[in-house]
Formats: C-alpha cells, structure tokens, sequence
C-alpha cells in the first residue's frame, strides 16, 4: 500500500541564472516525472531510499544513519527530511515513515529533479498524515528543501516542479501561468557530466562583484530576451524563438557557464537543423536544449548522440505535483 505522489522535471527556456538577481524566467515543465511513494512504520524513524542513486538511510532523533552511500546519502536525503519536518509542523504531529524514491529525472543535470523529488515527497507525507496541501504550501516546502541544496535558489524550481504547465517566473512577482498554447519541440540532450547548481551560482556571483558593469547589462538583456520570447509564444513564431535561444546562450557562455561538452551539443544540434540551442539549468555540464522543428527532432537527436550526448525529445507536460491515482 502507501501513498504514491509525483512531480515533473523541468526545463528553463529563458532566464537561468539572471532569475537569481530578479530577472524574469521562462520554464516548462516536461514529461519525465520523480514519484515518491511513502509508508508509515511503526517506529519514529525517517527512512529514506532511492533506487535510481543507491542511496538509503534513516533520520533517527535528528541524526542520520547511513546505510547505503555514506556521505552522499546524508547530502541527498537531507532536504527530504527537511520537507518531512515541514509537512510534520503543518499536521501537528510526527511518524515513522519510509520513503522510496523512484525518478526518471537525471540528477544534478539541470532538469530540477531535486525539486521535482521534493514537491512529491510534500505531497506524499502530507496524504499519509491526512492533510491536504494547497499548491501554495507544496511550492513554499519545495523552496525550503531547495535551499538546504542549494544555498540561494530563485524558486524556478520549486515553482515549475509544484505548477507544471509552462511559467513566466520572477523572485518578486512569483509565478504566472503563460500561455503556451504552442507546441514546443525540444530535443534535450544530457552532457551526463554532473555539476552543482550551488558552485555555478556562487561562480556567476562572484563575476558578477568583480565587473558589476558588465555583468549587469548582461543580465538585463537577458530580461530583454524573455520580454521578445512571451511575444514569439504568443504569435506562435518558432523561428523568432529559435532566434532568442541562440542569444540567451551567448549570454551564458558570457558569465562563465558554459562547459566543452555543452558546447560540442549545442554545434552539432545546431548543424543539424535546430532553430537555436542552448545549456539549460545551472550549466558546467548537465543538459543542453535544441527547439527544433517537428521533422528534424530526430536528425538533432541523432546529432546529439553522436555528440556524446544523451538526447531525450521532451515535450511539455501540464500536469504540476499530484498525488497519483
Ligand atoms: O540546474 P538547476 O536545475 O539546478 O537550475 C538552476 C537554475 C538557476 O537559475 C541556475 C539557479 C536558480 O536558483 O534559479
């Protein structure tokens, strides 16, 4: 039995890194999904597992016990248990719960599988215990937990991972539904090199007090970019989109975020018939994005394995965290 709950991985269209200094997001959220599925035990401890990283542990009077994956169990489950002490403060009450993760999200690849196995947990837990969580309080817990990971996280995540759909996000406005009535056509293809979301924000940062100048006027263009992508959505102009995502990626490669791998992707996808590419997420590895026309998704896609990459046709998903039937 337990309960089961899942949520979608995303990608970020427009906006990575200027989001965290306030600048407008383009997200979507895609049809790779993490599912969490939670029990309760008879004792008071938290246990944690998951297949996919061959982790395990448990939380036991605050202290985490390792039992498959040593430090890196601690690191990975740690936001987990930050959720369960969310949900468990919102019910007024504690138990001992097992918790399996199951995702078909690549980790650390820029695609928001942390947040995406957060916002299910939420919901998972706060089903066991009887309450329900508005949408709202799956986001604010996934923001939480976001933070344990990643330090100074703008929300897209959280944000994408809990609504689904595809969201115009900002750190001050929140979250607004777009649109996209259009088909978006994206190949993803996966560098399979992880990296920490965590370092290349501090790394943009750090670029960012150095040249403030520079940096700067960057990251309004960036504004500027996803002002003109809400315009090509609208008019359903993929072409002009195309455009845009080649531009944004310009302005990556400008603060620093790029990586070789991404590169040789981006070059061939583009060789072979995509609008525009580029890294999407944190960059320095993780994944790239190719939005390509409906006939050539699998010429990119074959571009992008022969590339050394992962390639995955993603397509737009509405369905935000829920709980599964
Ligand atoms: O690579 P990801 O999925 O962790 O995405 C991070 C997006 C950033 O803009 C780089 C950071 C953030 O908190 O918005």
């Amino acid at each position: 039995m337990g309960v089961v709950a899942s949520a979608p991985a995303k990608v970020i269209l427009f906006g990575e890194h200027f989001v965290v200094y306030g600048e407008p997001a383009i997200v979507l959220a895609i049809d790779k999904r993490a599912y969490v599925k939670v029990e309760t035990r008879n004792d008071k401890r938290i246990y944690a597992r998951s297949a996919n990283l061959n982790i395990a542990g448990y939380f036991e009077e605050g202290v985490f016990h390792p039992e498959k994956g040593g430090e890196n169990a601690r690191y990975k489950l740690e936001p987990v248990k930050t959720v369960v002490d969310k949900v468990f403060e919102l019910a007024g009450r504690n138990a001992g719960l097992n918790i399996e993760i199951r995702s078909t999200v690549p980790v650390a690849a820029g695609l928001g599988s942390s947040a995406a196995v957060a916002a299910a947990t939420a919901l998972a837990v706060a089903k066991t215990l009887d309450i329900e969580l508005a949408k709202e309080e799956v986001f604010r817990i996934t923001y939480e937990a976001e933070r344990v990971v990643h330090g100074t996280p703008s929300g897209v995540d959280p944000a994408i991972a809990t609504f689904g759909g595809a969201l115009l996000f900002q750190m001050d406005t929140g979250v607004k539904p777009l649109e996209a009535e259009m088909d978006i056509p994206l190949v993803i293809g996966d560098t399979q090199i992880q990296r920490s979301t965590r370092d290349l924000v501090a790394k943009v940062r750090r670029l960012r007090e150095k040249f403030p100048a520079v940096i700067e006027p960057i990251m309004r263009s960036g504004r500027k970019i996803v002002l003109h992508a809400i315009e090509a959505i609208k008019q359903q102009d993929l072409e002009t989109l195309g455009e845009l995502v080649d531009i944004n990626h310009g302005l990556l490669c400008a603060v620093g975020v790029s990586h070789e791998a991404l590169e040789r992707l981006i070059s061939e996808a583009r060789k072979a018939g995509a609008l525009g590419a580029k890294l999407t997420g944190a960059g320095g590895g993780g994944c790239m994005i190719a939005l390509t026309e409906h006939d050539k998704l699998d010429a990119v896609a074959e571009a992008i394995q022969r590339a050394g990459g992962i390639p995955y046709v993603a397509r737009k998903t509405d369905v935000g965290a829920r709980i599964e039937p």
